[in-house]
């Protein structure tokens, strides 16, 4: 039994500046900024503590954090994971200080994404305040860099407790809770983050962005689109340090009800898997190898 996490949490980016990333954050995303010194810089679209730490210099990696639902529960885990062979650290005091939790451990998937599970995180009694109003309702998923795509989607499954909800190609779209897929895991040359979604409240404001995004000179690198997969309406833009980010409405949920009857499907590696409507994307682990090296669009 691998460890049950409860919601995804943080993720933890280096970036080349951290001006940059936090004047695109506030400015552009639309994250509300709750810290910052010299060395680094909390933000959030939801009530929790924060969602994005931006840590000067590239060098200091990029990190995923998810909640399991209690210190016991981080224990279990911890257990779960030595038992199976997974090699597991537990965070020190600067650590979780660092990261406003009460416990940390963490572990890395077979790619070498490193995975920081923790237990109590910190919430804020304030609501989320944000200086441009995007819709922005919460922090909702990832997408993960994989060089071995059964290997880490085996590690998901097996040591995470994920289920995946559907496959693109190889691409493992994957739940922890009743989301349709709260991790995607995107075959890939090297390890990271691939995508940092937001869920924002309507369509409206997906257009919005669209057109705010476009008037400062944000490259969109795909959609307005919609995905086949979760239902959901998305627009992924690209911001500072590789890092593109998503908003995107209504994604399907698979309740305890649906979980009874529920199959994951496989979709073809196409770019009609990824966009219903018929957008190309310009992200490269979304793109369709042709046998001469380029890649095109399929009809939807
Ligand atoms: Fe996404």
């Amino acid at each position: 039994m691998g460890a049950d996490l409860h919601d995804i949490r943080y993720v933890r980016i280096g970036c080349d500046d951290l001006d940059t990333s936090v004047r695109f954050a506030t400015d552009i995303l639309g994250l509300e900024l709750m810290e910052r010194d010299g060395n680094r810089a909390y933000l959030r679209g939801d009530d929790r503590d924060h969602n994005i730490c931006y840590t000067q210099g590239r060098e200091s990696g990029q990190v995923t954090g998810w909640e399991v639902a209690s210190l016991d529960a981080l224990d279990e885990a911890a257990k779960a994971f030595e038992a199976s062979g997974v090699t597991v650290r537990a965070g020190t005091s600067e650590e979780r200080e660092l990261r406003r939790v009460r416990g940390l451990i963490v572990v890395s998937d077979p790619t070498g994404n490193i995975i920081e599970l923790v237990a109590r995180p910190d919430a804020c009694g304030r609501r989320y305040f944000p200086t441009r109003d995007a819709g922005i309702l919460n922090f909702s998923h990832v997408g993960l860099h994989t060089r071995n795509p059964s290997a880490d989607e085996a590690f998901w499954v097996r040591n995470l407790g994920g289920k995946v909800s559907d496959w693109i190609g190889d691409a493992a779209l994957i739940r922890i809770n009743d989301v349709h897929h709260n991790v995607a895991l995107f075959p890939s040359t090297r390890a990271g983050i691939q995508h940092v979604n937001f869920q924002v409240e309507s369509i409206d404001d997906i257009m919005r962005s669209f057109y705010h995004l476009q008037k400062n000179n944000v490259r969109i690198v795909f959609g307005p689109g919609r995905h086949p997969t979760s239902g959901a309406r998305f627009l992924y833009f690209q911001g500072p340090d590789d890092i593109v980010y998503e908003y995107s409405t209504g994604v399907r949920l698979i309740t305890a009800e649906d979980e009874k009857t529920y199959v994951p499907r496989q979709f073809p590696k196409a770019e009609s898997s990824f966009c219903m409507w018929g957008s190309v994307p310009d992200i490269p682990e979304f793109r369709v190898p042709q046998p001469n090296g380029s890649a095109v669009a399929r009809a939807a």
